[in-house]
Parts: C-alpha cells; structure tokens; sequence
C-alpha cells in the first residue's frame, strides 16, 4: 500500500476496464446496507486499484445522495491544481483499507482541477472539484502516491483547523 502505481496504458485494456467496474460495483455494492451487513464490508465512496493489489494509476468514485448519484474511473489521474484554501472532514477520514481509529483532521485543498481519462464516458476530462468530492478525490489519488488520510493529520494537533481552513 505505500508503493506508487504505475501509468495504465491507453487505450484501455479489456482488463483493466473489467476491474474497474467490478471496483465500482463493489463500492454501489458497499453503500448497500444489507449487502454489506450480509458480507460483513464497510461503506466507501472511493476505491483505488492499489487496494484490490493492482498496482495500476485508476480509482473509482461513487458518491450517493438521495437521488443524485456520482461515478467516476479515472485512469491516470493528475490534480493539475490545488486551491490555498483549506478543507478537512470535520469528522475524520476513514479508508477501506486502514483498520483501527486515527482521529484528527486531514488537511486537502479546498478546490482542485483533476485531468485523468475518464472510462465511464471514454472522453478526457478535467473535472473542477470542492468541498467533499475534492477530499474524496484527493484521498484516493493519495493512494496512488502510497500516501494515507492519516499521513496529512497533525501529530502534535490532530483536531486543529488551520487558519481558514473549512471544514466539512
Ligand atoms: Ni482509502
């Protein structure tokens, strides 16, 4: 989990394409209270191919609220901006793939430009992103650098905002 992925070629192999949308239906599948009580997983709105053991610069999204539904597989994604601003989960990160607490406040810009190929759509895109899906894009593409949420908590202060910073 701390190793860098590699740049996936394009176009897209059948493979890869393949994971990517069993990893999206694992995380539809994850939201689903039932099914994830049934087999015993937890909830996630984001999945990176490093988590499954693939070693490959992709990650899915799949973000729920009431009716309104987001999905994205990104393969190599790149944040070709960040905003000064600050954000955090006021209630913390969590990860699929940390067990075990790690209370504090990751610190994300608030506002980021993603470029990546996009597979649901096959087009290239560069998606403006703030708030909550930022923090989410930004905690999966960490996993492809081999970084976790936790890695951006203050030790010393893990619950202190920094100065303008918003919190979610
Ligand atoms: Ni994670």
């Amino acid at each position: 989990m701390r190793k860098r992925s590699e740049e996936v070629p394009l176009p897209l192999s059948k493979e890869d394409k393949n994971l990517l949308d069993e990893m999206l239906l694992y995380l539809k599948r994850s939201q689903d209270e039932e099914y994830a009580k049934k087999h015993g997983i937890r909830a996630g709105v984001g999945l990176a191919a490093i988590q499954v053991g693939v070693l490959k610069r992709m990650f899915v999204v799949y973000i729920k609220n009431g009716e309104e539904e987001i999905a994205y597989q990104f393969v190599n994604p790149k944040i070709i901006e960040s905003s000064v601003k600050l954000c955090a989960l006021e209630g913390g990160e969590g990860c699929l793939s940390v067990d075990g607490s790690h209370p504090g406040l990751s610190h994300r810009a608030y506002k980021i430009k993603l470029k990546a190929y996009e597979a649901l759509t096959d087009e290239d895109v560069v998606l403006e992103a703030r708030g909550y899906l930022s923090i989410v894009l930004q905690h999966e593409y960490d996993h492809l650098n081999g970084m976790f949420f936790y890695d951006r908590i203050d030790k010393d202060h893990p619950n202190d905002p920094k100065p303008s910073e918003e919190l979610i």
